[in-house]
């Protein structure tokens, strides 16, 4: 087990004149770089950058979650992932009000897809209800819940298709031989949090939570005008064990969902008279 030190590291929200404080876990001693997973999906060896693949899932190995930067995520992607960004970033513009909210809130935003996905690809599942029990969602789980779906555009952009590949490589290589599923239940979910004078924006209102899946990325698509939106991680006795806020598009959130709780502040506008958002894919991992 590695011996793990706590290092304070300032960082700056855009445009906000506050700072984010990011809780860095520093390792002590070379990091064991065992070979990249790769072979799903046809990544050759030097497409997916060792060290930092690497060090993504090191990191979820060791702690339970990862904080990657968008450099750390776009040296996971191949080059073709992010060639039409702008119309994958666009789409978080065409999302459904979220009807379902126990708060009565109006601030959420999303759509949502199912696929499986192995080794043999990426299959997109009829549209079907997200679903989560109460024990995981006391607030608003316990009901299947039924949002618009992804658009077939994003579907089958070329974007979401390495994100899942890129996940599938890092949860599979993280995941016991004798426990991978023959294919992965993957849900996907486009979520915008609005941010309003008198009414909060909040990305989790359930609070500290599990998903009730195995794995889970979370990754920024934009912030607009938005401050706080600070991510922390908690063990099972919801002890802190890391703290950061999502500020470039890709910056990302690894998330072992068996080990560890996660939770994010409120946003709040930075200009209460100009729109104010923060966009996120969700994509969630789970045996089948
Ligand atoms: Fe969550």
């Amino acid at each position: 087990m590695c011996a793990r030190s706590r290092i304070p590291c300032d960082l700056h929200i855009l445009g906000a004149s506050i700072a984010a404080r990011r809780w860095c876990y520093g390792k002590e001693g070379a990091r064991k770089r065992s070979a990249a997973a790769g072979g799903a999906f046809g990544y050759p060896a030097g497409r997916v950058s060792i060290t930092d693949s690497n060090s993504i899932a090191a990191d979820l190995r060791d702690e339970g979650f990862a904080w990657a930067s968008a450099q750390k995520l776009r040296a996971l992607l191949p080059p073709a992932a992010l060639r039409d960004w702008k119309s994958f970033a666009a789409s978080w513009n065409d999302l459904g009000v979220d009807a379902y909210m126990a708060d009565n809130g109006r601030y959420r935003r999303r759509r949502f897809g199912a696929f499986a996905v192995s080794a043999h690809g990426i299959v997109r599942k009829p549209h079907q209800p997200h679903y989560q029990s109460r024990d995981y969602n006391p607030m608003n789980g316990g009901i299947e819940r039924w949002f618009q779906p992804l658009l077939d555009s994003i579907a089958d952009h070329v974007t979401l298709r390495s994100i899942f590949e890129a996940c599938f490589s890092t949860f599979q290589g993280l995941t016991p031989v004798a426990s991978r599923p023959a294919s992965w239940h993957v849900e996907c979910h486009q979520f915008r949090i609005e941010a309003r004078v008198g009414e909060q924006g909040k990305p989790t209102p359930e609070g500290l939570h599990r998903d009730g899946v195995d794995w889970v990325l979370v990754m920024l698509v934009a912030r607009e005008n938005i401050a706080e939106g600070v991510t922390s991680i908690h063990d099972t006795a919801q002890r802190l064990l890391g703290r950061f806020t999502l500020i470039e598009p890709l910056d990302s959130a690894f998330v072992d969902d068996s080990r560890v709780y996660h939770g994010v502040t409120p946003v709040v506008p930075i200009n209460p008279t100009l729109p104010a958002f923060r966009d996120v894919l969700v994509v969630t991992f789970r045996r089948e």
